[in-house]
């Protein structure tokens, strides 16, 4: 069915926006910059079932079955079809933040890449000629994500069995769990099944004494630096379905509390997730603990077995992705003990993963287990779960060269995306841009950094977690002091983290690492790090 664009009244419609393009889903329309896109019935709905999964892999069964159901095609069929559908679309902008509209991932199908935001119209509201920009694509959207969410079928259930009751959801657990994962994954679903607004706020990049409502404003599209944010944010949602998702609230649950507790009254229709190493304690929150991913139960008699675990799934899935050679039934004892070590962590297990591309499982185990090369006794914490991922960064960290460790380092400095010319500013005074580079790329590839090709303008960040240990490492390190005032912070940072305020970390003397107080099990002294040959 091609697109009509005339006066069609919306009734009870859903819009699927991303980019320029606006797909109203019971009129079968679609539009990029008003501009009716002619798309034929099957291209249609596969751009429709790519939208409502957008971020996951989508195999050609699958589209079989939503698409063609009841008629007997070929698979070739998709394939056809998905080329026009992407020839329809062509190539995004360079603010879209993806080089593609729809990936083919080899042997399992295709994904859509690019940010997607669903928004419910309700009837009569919005004549097709008079359609002024809805405000959902306003809202910061939801990171997608770059892998698949491993085993987490019955939290994310939990997850959303909770929002449909409670007004705000916390899910708690410790640095690395996979809290900011299943959240997003939540959102996701949410907004492709529900009618309503999502909107995505992190935290992460607050210094404790930001105001946390500017961030949240900027997040859902009003402006920070209103006179009353608070008051312009309800004035824009009042009336309307919204989920927020604020991510990352640890280091700032005093003054987001108040805030919440706010919104929440003010707003009978929104709904809050929130993700945190810590309850919020407002009352009326539903609290959900992420325990670590299921490990295998006793020895597991086959490889397949052992993959029945989702700890050993994501420790073979990250092994391969960092070039590891196909594990053997022979393997499964050391992928099960590998993961117990790690304690079932998502980032430790990731971090572990990431050498399995250079080197053997056997070696990596018979490491794992010498005392001598790896630091893992009861004093760093007494929690054994944290124990083990502040092990996984220590092995990690213990293995970079000098250079590797001194950008490492000094990338805590940025609390959210940078591309390479940033980083090399951090090492200009006395690195090579050779070797920074090469240094930068060493890291992704240790999951020290993240490396995320969808952000082609700035694909590199460090998580959370992962950039409260290397803050600590600059605390410690002589060049702490140094830093800010020699480089004076991420270059362009984006408009939201500019209206939040967000600060380097500052540097009188010394190690000054009070702002992270959920650190204070990590506590890592100079000679917590064990330098291995
Ligand atoms: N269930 C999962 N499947 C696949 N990867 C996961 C899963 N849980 C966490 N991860 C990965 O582990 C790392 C840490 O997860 P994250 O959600 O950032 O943890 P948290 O928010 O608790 O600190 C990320 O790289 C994330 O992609
Ligand atoms: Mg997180």
């Amino acid at each position: 069915m091609l697109a009509d664009s005339t006066n069609t009244q919306a009734n009870g419609e859903v819009l699927w926006r991303f980019g320029s393009f606006v797909l109203w889903e019971s009129q079968r329309r679609l539009e990029r910059r008003g501009q009716s896109i002619r798309l034929g019935s099957r291209s249609f709905d596969l751009l429709l079932q790519l939208l409502k999964r957008a971020g996951e892999v989508i195999s050609n069964e699958e589209f079989l079955a939503a698409v063609w159901s009841g008629v007997v095609v070929e698979e070739a069929s998709v394939r056809v079809h998905m080329s026009n559908l992407r020839k329809a679309l062509g190539t995004p902008d360079p603010i879209d933040d993806c080089r593609e509209w729809i990936a083919n991932v080899p042997l399992r199908g295709y994904r859509f890449v690019g940010r997607v935001a669903c928004e419910a119209v309700q009837a009569g509201v919005m004549p097709a000629t008079q359609r002024t920009a809805p405000q959902a694509c306003e809202f910061a959207r939801i990171p997608a994500r770059l892998s698949r969410l491993i085993g987490r079928n019955a939290e994310v259930g939990r997850v959303i069995e909770a929002l449909a009751s409670r007004r705000l959801v916390t899910v708690v657990g410790s640095g690395g769990i996979g809290k900011t994962s299943v959240a997003i994954d939540v959102a996701m679903r949410q907004q492709a099944s529900a009618p309503g607004l999502v909107g995505f706020v992190d935290l992460a990049p607050l210094h404790s004494a930001d105001p946390v409502i500017c961030a949240i404003a900027c997040a859902l599209g009003t402006a920070p630096d209103a006179p009353e944010p608070l008051q312009a944010i309800v004035q824009r949602l009042a009336g309307r379905e919204v989920l927020l998702l604020v991510d990352s609230c640890e280091h700032v649950i005093e003054p987001l509390s108040r805030v919440l507790i706010q919104l929440l009254a003010a707003l009978p229709s929104l709904r809050i997730l929130a993700t945190s190493r810590e309850a919020l304690r407002i009352e009326g929150e539903h609290v959900l603990r992420l325990t670590p991913l299921a490990l295998p139960e006793g020895e597991p008699a086959s490889l397949e077995e052992a993959m029945c675990s989702p700890a050993v799934e994501l420790l073979v899935e990250r092994a391969w992705a960092a070039g590891a050679t196909a594990f053997e039934d022979c393997h499964r004892a050391m992928l099960a003990r590998i993961c117990r070590r790690m304690d079932g962590i998502p980032l430790a297990i990731e971090l572990v993963a990431a050498r399995l591309g250079a080197q053997a499982i056997a070696d990596l185990v018979h490491r794992m287990d010498d005392p001598m090369r790896l630091y893992w006794t009861g004093t760093r914490a007494a929690i054994p779960r944290h124990r083990s991922l502040a092990a996984a960064l220590d092995w990690s960290v213990a293995l970079l060269n000098e250079t590797e460790l001194k950008l490492f380092r000094r990338l805590s400095v940025y609390s959210s995306r940078f591309d390479v010319d940033s980083a090399l500013v951090l090492t200009a005074d006395d690195m090579d841009p050779e070797r920074a580079t090469d240094a930068l790329i060493s890291l992704a590839t240790k999951s020290l950094v993240v490396f995320d090709p969808e952000h082609a303008g700035k694909p590199y960040r460090l998580l959370d977690t992962t950039r409260n240990y290397a803050q600590l490492l600059l605390a410690q390190s002589k060049e702490n002091h140094a830093m800010p005032s020699r480089h004076p912070g991420p270059p362009s940072p984006s408009p939201p983290l500019l209206a939040a305020r967000v600060r380097l970390p500052e540097s009188a003397s010394g190690p000054k690492i009070s702002f992270w107080p959920q650190w204070s099990w990590m506590d890592l002294s100079p000679h917590s790090l064990v330098l291995a040959p």
